[in-house]
């Protein structure tokens, strides 16, 4: 008897040795000590103690088990350094990891004691993706509806498949928050949240202030960030409903590795790993230049990076502070020339190409439409702006702001539109300058038309005459007429033979009647009766049909 208990006390013994060496999970009550790690099931991911760059302090851990200059994506005790190697890792009866000093059974950090689900049989587990995942053994949906994990306590790395935003129902807020610096884990004065004040926008605090906005999801990006986009190598999923508001992307191709960090310095970096070259390459960083300082010109202010200087006042706005805009303080930003008075002729001016303004204190129908939209923000006298809340296929939703418009840029490409209200005055003096301009225009291209017509009608007919001319002295030949094999290639050349006359009587004169529209070359005319059919500057004039000239 006492030697089959010393045989399976041997096979315990073993058990738990081989579990804790390469194991993937921890159970109630086992420990993981200093030189021990969890590897998850395809080696992926390594749980364990770390000292981060040239630190003496130690730290628990889980980083990226293939890549041998060690990637920390998770620290459990970032703000409760470990000054020794005597403390070791455990999982209570309660389902709750904790760090405890090995002799005094002190404990320096332990998991969220959030859950008030009582547990029979907890069991930890670190996972592929990266979390570490503490759920009841055999219970219903374990796994999907852990007791508690690390993916909801993100440290500065954003992991694909992680949920970046909010729970509405357990009221967690998943954001990301810097290390100090490259040798402390401990949390820096950078976080990167989706904001949820308003229509939930991306945004970057330093110190709890504002400094960088990725902007609303627009239904496709975040649209101060249109170089972030959905790709064939991974693609973003932004929910928005009753129960939760989060962004999340996922790689396509799985094996690959990447991460979004939140660096020391407060720059947002997206870095995919190079195998070749065993490093990590920057993929992505939505902070790209001064525009993208948040709020750098003020209220209505507006940033264009291809501007000297790069702050300008929305159009029917001016500096509030003159002097101080000149010497490159924008920071009053800009107020209307003309204010509102909610006169009901009030109405609104697109924008295009833009970066949304700030969201907080907007309000959002995902279900109405644009027309809609715009009913509801011209009601409203504090309404300021409109547009869709999600430009995806047609366009749906409805995004209003009220008061100052704050941080817009343009952007190069892939900006949003923006309905800004304006006063009855400022619009018709709009109104009045595209007008004016566009008449400016008509006066401009009719006589230039009519200019250009009368130089090709005499080339063409000095050119019949040279050829009869050529044709009669006898002097063809391949060098000097066209070669008749490539006569199909060079019939765009040949310019018809129209008198001016004919032409005249066919347009009415040019007359406005018998103008069809106007072209990047001038107007186009109806031409009434003609009876041949013959290419002429590239429009097609058929036969005893309704027929188009090109001038
Ligand atoms: C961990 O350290 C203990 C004590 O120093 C030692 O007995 C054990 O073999 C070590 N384990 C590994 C995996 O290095
Ligand atoms: C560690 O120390 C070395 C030498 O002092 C320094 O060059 C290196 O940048 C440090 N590493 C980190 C991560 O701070
Ligand atoms: C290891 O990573 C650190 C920062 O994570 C970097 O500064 C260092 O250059 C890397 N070392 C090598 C050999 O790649
Ligand atoms: C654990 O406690 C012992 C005795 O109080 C102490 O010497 C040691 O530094 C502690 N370890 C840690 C990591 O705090
Ligand atoms: C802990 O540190 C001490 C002294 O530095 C060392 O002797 C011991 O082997 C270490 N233990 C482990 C488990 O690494
Ligand atoms: C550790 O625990 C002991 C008693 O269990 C307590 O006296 C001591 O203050 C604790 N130390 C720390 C650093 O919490
Ligand atoms: C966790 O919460 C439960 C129930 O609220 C409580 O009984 C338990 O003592 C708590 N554990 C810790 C470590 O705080
Ligand atoms: C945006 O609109 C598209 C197409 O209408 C729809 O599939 C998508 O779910 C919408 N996104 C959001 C966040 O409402
Ligand atoms: C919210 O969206 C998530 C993800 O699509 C879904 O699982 C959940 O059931 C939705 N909740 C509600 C209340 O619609
Ligand atoms: C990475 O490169 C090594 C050799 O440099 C190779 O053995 C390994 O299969 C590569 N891994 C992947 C995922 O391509
Ligand atoms: C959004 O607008 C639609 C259509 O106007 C309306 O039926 C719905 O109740 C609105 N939803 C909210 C939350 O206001
Ligand atoms: C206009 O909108 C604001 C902000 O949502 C709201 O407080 C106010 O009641 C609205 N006014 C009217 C007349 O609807």
């Amino acid at each position: 008897m006492p030697k089959m208990k010393l045989i399976f006390g041997f096979l315990v013994l073993y058990a738990s040795l081989t579990r804790t060496h390469a194991a993937d999970t921890i159970s109630a009550n086992q420990v993981v000590r200093y030189n021990q790690t969890i590897i998850s099931p395809k080696e992926t991911f390594e749980l364990g103690f770390f000292n981060p760059g040239n630190s003496t302090n130690h730290y628990v851990g889980i980083w990226y088990k293939k890549i041998s200059n060690r990637t920390v994506v998770w620290v459990a005790n970032r703000n409760t350094p470990l000054r020794d190697n005597s403390s070791e890792l455990t999982l209570t009866h309660q389902g709750i990891l904790i760090l405890r000093n090995a002799t005094t059974g002190n404990v320096t950090w332990s998991s969220a004691n959030s859950s008030t689900r009582s547990v029979r049989n907890p069991i930890g587990q670190l996972q592929d993706t990266g979390n570490f995942i503490i759920y009841e053994e055999g219970g219903v949906n374990n796994q999907e509806d852990p007791i508690w994990q690390s993916f909801d306590f993100m440290t500065d790395t954003l992991l694909p498949g992680m949920k970046h935003g909010k729970n509405l129902v357990t009221g967690i807020e998943r954001h990301l928050t810097s290390w100090k610096s490259a040798d402390d884990p401990a949390s820096g004065e950078f976080s990167d949240w989706i904001d949820t004040r308003g229509y939930p926008q991306l945004i970057i605090r330093q110190a709890g202030e504002i400094m960088f906005r990725g902007g609303p999801w627009n239904g496709l990006w975040f649209t101060g960030t249109p170089n972030l986009k959905q790709n064939d190598f991974y693609h973003f999923t932004f929910v928005l409903n009753e129960s939760e508001i989060y962004f999340q992307y996922n790689l396509i191709d799985t094996s690959a590795l990447m991460r979004l960090v939140l660096q020391p310095s407060g720059r947002s970096e997206g870095l995919l790993w190079i195998n070749r070259t065993q490093t990590w390459s920057l993929y992505t960083a939505p902070q790209i230049d001064r525009c993208d300082q948040y709020a750098v010109c003020g209220p209505s202010g507006i940033c264009n990076i291809n501007n000297s200087p790069f702050c300008l006042c929305l159009k029917g706005f001016e500096p509030r502070s003159p002097d101080q805009w000149r010497n490159t303080d924008w920071s009053q930003g800009c107020r209307r020339t003309i204010p509102l008075d909610c006169d009901p002729a009030e109405g609104f001016k697109k924008y295009t190409n833009l970066k949304l303004p700030d969201t907080q204190g907007s309000w959002y129908n995902q279900t109405m439409t644009l027309e809609e939209c715009k009913e509801m923000c011209k009601r409203n006298c504090s309404c300021t702006a409109y547009t869709n809340s999600n430009i995806s296929g047609t366009g749906s939703g409805c995004l209003l702001w009220f008061g100052d418009l704050i941080d817009i840029r343009t952007l190069s490409e892939d900006g949003d539109t923006l309905y800004i209200r304006m006063s009855a005055s400022e619009l018709e003096s709009i109104e009045n300058s595209r007008s004016s301009s566009a008449g400016r225009r008509v006066w401009v291209i009719v006589p230039v038309a009519f200019v250009v017509l009368v130089i090709i009608v005499s080339i063409c007919l000095f050119y019949r005459f040279n050829r009869k001319k050529q044709q009669q002295q006898g002097t063809p030949g391949n060098e000097s007429g066209p070669d008749p094999e490539n006569r199909n290639g060079d019939e765009g050349l040949e310019l018809p033979l129209f008198g001016l006359s004919t032409i005249l009587k066919a347009t009415n004169n040019f007359s406005i009647n018998a103008k069809l529209g106007e072209g990047g070359f001038g107007p186009v005319y109806k031409i009434s009766d003609f009876g041949m059919a013959r290419t002429f500057g590239g429009n097609q004039i058929e036969a005893n049909t309704n027929r188009v000239v090109g001038t």
